[in-house]
């Protein structure tokens, strides 16, 4: 009986520990190294492999170790402020800073007393950098958090090197003696030496029995947080599971935001440019408008953002990324309650053409990048009724909205102009949210669009995706398809079908809407130019009006399609509209 209490009592307090990861959202991930030095340059040759990284040239472009060490004695000291990084973040709204203590190279930024590979050895300045960001953070109420690259470390001979695969791994032992001679005691410096550290962030993305590590490494490395720092959490690209207990938080890949709701916490780490180290060839670097985007499509999925900065060897940061941090910095200053403390509601990822949609407790934030130009913005599978609905203003004040609702429909009225030129929020007031997940989603343009996406059924037919030049099809087999649609009133709908008959023969289909049913025959589709002058082509989807129904039970139906004799069919989607 003791024992069971004890077991809650600890995975309570897992929870309560990520909490203040999971209100936060919006955080600062800086790489920062002797590769900033380099630039993404080497001996006047570009970083070697188009769209590496600018952090990995000492492996790409092949430096020796010697050589590289000297990249230290380019730094400017003068110009050095870590305070300044911290205030940028504060300005930018962020809530946390994510510092690469050892990146794959194995330099140290701090002055470890293990081995004299570290920053301030190599440059001489003598400057411990994370002490000072330590110092910075806790003067700002910054949460701090250290990136330590525990899996690849090409400074030492016996860590993990890519070229392991064709040249010969090291050994269990020669791997063990790396990890406790070197990774485990820094980890400890780490740990002990700069206060409180609110995540340790790992980076191998790879689940460890892919790996050289051993689980019991991996737990080794875990343990000692947990002993050190018992409220810093840790990160799944540590190698384990994101449901052990080890793990606090699923790290997705590079860039790779979240495509549906995830229960437990998550974050994508992101870049601001392409590199994550500064590259002074940097060529592809993200709007303000991408930026906020990706942040609000992983709060509407209950995730997190961590986006990356990468100052130069002086410690300053180019144009490109001030400004845009300025921007987003200035959006959360005005509309922040829409994202810290946020989660999603719950409804299908991406079924609202105009934008994402946030809540924190009862209140929903309507995020709407694009303003519908018929002052009318449509939001379906709510179905409680707001007390009120307000577009925020950026001087703090907020205007009332007229809204009409039918069932799981909301058509709200909006003004002619948005109130933000990346974002405007709407924010809607309930008592408590009920919703319905299931019926489809009404476009901006009024109609609804029955696809592969907003499927009612699963069954015995396959869904392809978009593949570049055939749009996401479902490959009709015996099964009817079904969706749900909320159609408000009386009246005649007119039902275009998008699809290719890849037989050589027509195809008699049938769409029954409620108890309503409209039959029509899809001859054999062709081929269609993809690229003139390449002898490039595609199957052609043609786009068939098949005629109207008369309804006469508004509300809820089910609307069915199949094809005669369970023949093969390429659905991409179905379009109903009133006339
Ligand atoms: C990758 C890269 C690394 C970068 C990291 C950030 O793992 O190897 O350079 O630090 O992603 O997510």
């Amino acid at each position: 009986m003791k024992k069971v209490f004890i077991l809650c009592l600890i995975s309570f307090a897992t929870q309560a520990q990520s909490s203040w990861f999971e209100k936060a959202r919006f955080g600062m991930f800086i790489h920062w190294g002797l590769y900033s030095a380099a630039e993404g340059m080497w001996k006047g040759e570009n970083l070697r492999y188009r769209n590496n990284y600018a952090e990995w040239i000492r492996y790409r472009n092949r430096i020796s170790k010697e050589e590289y060490g000297e990249l230290a004695k380019r730094f400017d000291w003068e110009n050095i402020n870590p305070e300044e990084w911290v205030l940028l973040a504060k300005k930018s709204g962020m809530k946390y800073i994510i510092m690469t203590s050892k990146h794959h190279d194995g330099v140290a930024l701090w002055d470890t007393k293990v081995g004299n590979y570290s920053l301030p050895n190599l440059s001489g300045s003598g400057r411990d950098v994370l002490k000072e960001l330590a110092a910075a953070c806790k003067k700002h109420d910054m949460k701090l958090g250290f990136y330590y690259s525990h899996w690849i470390d090409w400074e030492h001979p016996y860590a993990w090197d890519h070229n392991q695969e064709i040249k010969g791994r090291v050994t269990d032992e020669q791997f063990n003696q790396y990890w406790q001679e070197k990774a485990i005691p820094q980890l400890r410096e780490l740990l002990t030496n700069y206060g409180d550290i609110a995540i340790m962030w790992f980076d191998m993305w790879i689940p460890y029995e892919k790996s050289i590590f051993k689980k019991e490494q991996l737990e080794q490395a875990a343990n000692l947080i947990r002993e050190l720092q018992p409220n810093c959490l840790i990160n799944s690209r540590l190698g384990l599971p994101a449901d052990t207990k080890y793990v606090d938080f699923q790290t997705l890949g590079d860039n790779v935001f979240g495509s549906q709701y995830i229960t437990h916490p998550w974050e994508t780490p992101g870049t601001i440019a392409h590199s994550w180290g500064y590259n002074g060839q940097e060529k592809e670097w993200k709007s303000s408008a991408q930026l906020f985007k990706s942040l609000i499509g992983n709060v509407s999925l209950n995730g997190g953002y961590t986006l990356n900065i990468g100052p130069r060897a002086d410690g300053s940061l180019s144009w490109e990324s001030v400004s845009r941090l300025e921007d987003l910095g200035k959006w959360l200053g005005h509309y922040g309650q829409a994202v810290y403390n946020n989660t999603g509601v719950g409804l299908r990822p991406n079924q609202h053409d105009w934008g994402k949609i946030t809540k924190s407790g009862n209140e929903v934030y309507l995020h709407v990048f694009n303003w519908p130009l018929d002052q009318t913005l449509r939001v379906s599978g709510i179905t409680s009724t707001p007390k009120s609905a307000q577009l925020l203003l950026e001087n703090g004040k907020t205007r009332e909205l007229t809204l009409e609702q039918w069932g799981p429909l909301m058509h709200i009225k909006v003004p002619k102009r948005p109130a933000d030129g990346y974002n405007s929020i709407i924010k809607l007031e309930f008592d408590d949210i009920s919703l319905d997940k299931n019926i489809a989603a009404e476009s901006t343009f009024g109609g609804f669009a029955l696809n592969a996406s907003n499927l009612l059924n699963a069954g015995n037919f396959t869904i392809k995706k978009y593949d570049g030049t055939r749009p996401e099809r479902i490959i009709t087999a015996a099964e009817p398809l079904q969706w749900e649609v909320y159609l408000p009133e009386e009246g005649t709908y007119k039902i275009d079908v998008s699809a290719h008959n890849p037989s050589a023969h027509p195809l008699a289909i049938e769409i029954k809407v409620g108890d309503t049913v409209l039959k029509g025959t899809l001859n054999p589709d062709g081929k269609v130019v993809v690229e003139p002058n390449e002898k490039n082509y595609t199957d052609e989807f043609t786009d068939r009006n098949l005629g109207k129904i008369t309804l006469k039970t508004p509300g809820k139906n089910k609307v069915e399609f199949r094809v005669a004799g369970n023949r093969e069919l390429w659905l991409n989607r179905i379009w109903m509209e009133k006339q």
